[in-house]
């Protein structure tokens, strides 16, 4: 019998891309989401890559009896993967009490129903906004950078919860943790099934950026071109989502097969630093497709420049982000055009 994975935000953007490689990895799942992000048609874009339905629970994580109900129904989880949670930086600061409840109670409910498991291993999706802006001299940032104060309560909620699986992983003997540091994850499934689906005005680049090309925006503004970069705008490691989903197979794989650490911290990244009017240019040079774009002032609270040292996930997990922008940024604007009938 194949191990069981739940994964938790099973139809959001990163657990989606994920649930498929762990299927194709050969691992059984069961997805938990409750649909606050995300719709039920991505179950059946994950069926139409996989060729089956997944096990799927609707349930909300921070409610402990619906959660618990998923463990009555499938006593054999063997690993958690947590990406349920909120995530827009923006709407956090005016809705800190919403962020702190849903982030901090979903994990700790996780936490508590997986160390009543022979096999507790779990999986948390942290972000590279625990680092801040790094210091002179400390890019590509590492593991061992210390974390700087968060900027928003959705920064803050990250900290805190790799704070508090910490403190678990020191009490509960059987319980394993993985804290994923993820970058900028950007593109989809080659399929075009599966993608990503911001609501409303996109806050991130790449959504923007597609959107922008598809005609549903005027321009795209690029905020800040004075910074201290070789062409004036920001610096970020843009990672693609299937790397990044495939990273979490190996943490899995490195959980239930090897003789971890009971609490380890990965950054994923490319290691490689990419200004955003190098990404612009980029995605107009593959696609062909004119992207009207200004130079807009600086967005409050950005990161200058911030990318990867990956070589701990590299050397310990087997794993590396090899896809290329070009390939990654196409399957951006093919999952646009999919979902806009372009
Ligand atoms: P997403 O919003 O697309 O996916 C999250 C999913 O969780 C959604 O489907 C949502 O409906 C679900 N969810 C939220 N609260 C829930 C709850 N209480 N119970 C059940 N389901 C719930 O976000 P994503 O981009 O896939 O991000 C996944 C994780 O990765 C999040 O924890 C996010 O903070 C983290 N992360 C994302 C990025 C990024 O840029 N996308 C970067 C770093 C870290
Ligand atoms: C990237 C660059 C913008 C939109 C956010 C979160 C972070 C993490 C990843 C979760 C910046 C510029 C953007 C636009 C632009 N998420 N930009 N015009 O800011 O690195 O990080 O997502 O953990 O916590 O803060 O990503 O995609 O918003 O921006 O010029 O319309 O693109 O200024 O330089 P960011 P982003």
């Amino acid at each position: 019998m194949a191990d069981r994975v739940l994964v938790t935000g099973a139809t959001g953007y990163i657990g989606s891309h994920t649930i498929v490689e762990l299927v194709n990895a050969g691992y059984e799942v069961v997805g938990v989401d409750d649909f606050s992000n995300s719709s039920r048609d991505v179950l059946d874009g994950i069926a139409g890559i996989i060729g089956r339905k997944i096990p799927f629970v609707e349930a909300d994580c921070s409610d402990m009896a619906q959660f618990s109900k998923v463990f009555e129904s499938y006593p054999d989880i063997r690993a958690a993967i947590h990406f349920a949670a909120y995530k827009a930086v923006g709407e956090s600061v005016g809705k800190p009490v919403e962020y702190f409840k849903n982030n901090l109670s979903s994990l700790l409910n996780l936490v508590d129903l997986m160390r009543r498991q022979p096999s507790a291993n779990i999986v948390f999706s942290s972000s590279c906004t625990v680092y801040g802006e790094p210091d002179e001299g400390a890019l590509p940032i590492s593991e061992t950078a210390r974390t700087k104060e968060a900027t928003s309560p959705y920064g803050r909620s990250k900290q805190i919860c790799e704070d508090m699986l910490k403190d678990c992983g020191r009490a509960y003997e059987n319980l394993k943790i993985t804290a994923l540091r993820y970058f900028n994850p950007i593109g989809a499934h080659p399929s075009a099934k599966i993608g990503e689906l911001p609501r409303g005005v996109p806050q991130n680049l790449v959504p923007f950026v597609t959107q922008t090309a598809a005609g549903l925006r005027k321009e795209l503004s690029i905020f800040g071109n004075d910074y201290d970069t070789p062409d004036g705008t920001c610096i970020r490691d843009y990672i693609y989502v299937c790397d990044l989903a495939k990273a979490h197979v190996a943490a899995v794989n490195r959980m239930l097969t090897q003789d971890s650490e009971r609490y380890e911290i990965f950054n994923l990244g490319t290691g490689n630093g990419v200004s955003v009017l190098e990404l612009v240019n980029t995605f107009i040079k593959v696609t062909g497709v004119a992207l009207p774009y200004r130079f807009a002032p600086r967005r409050a609270g950005d990161i200058v420049k911030v990318w990867a040292d990956a070589t701990k996930a590299n050397t310990v997990l087997g794993w590396k982000a090899d896809t290329p922008l070009d390939e990654v940024l196409l399957s951006a604007w093919n999952w646009e055009k999919k979902i806009r009938n372009l």
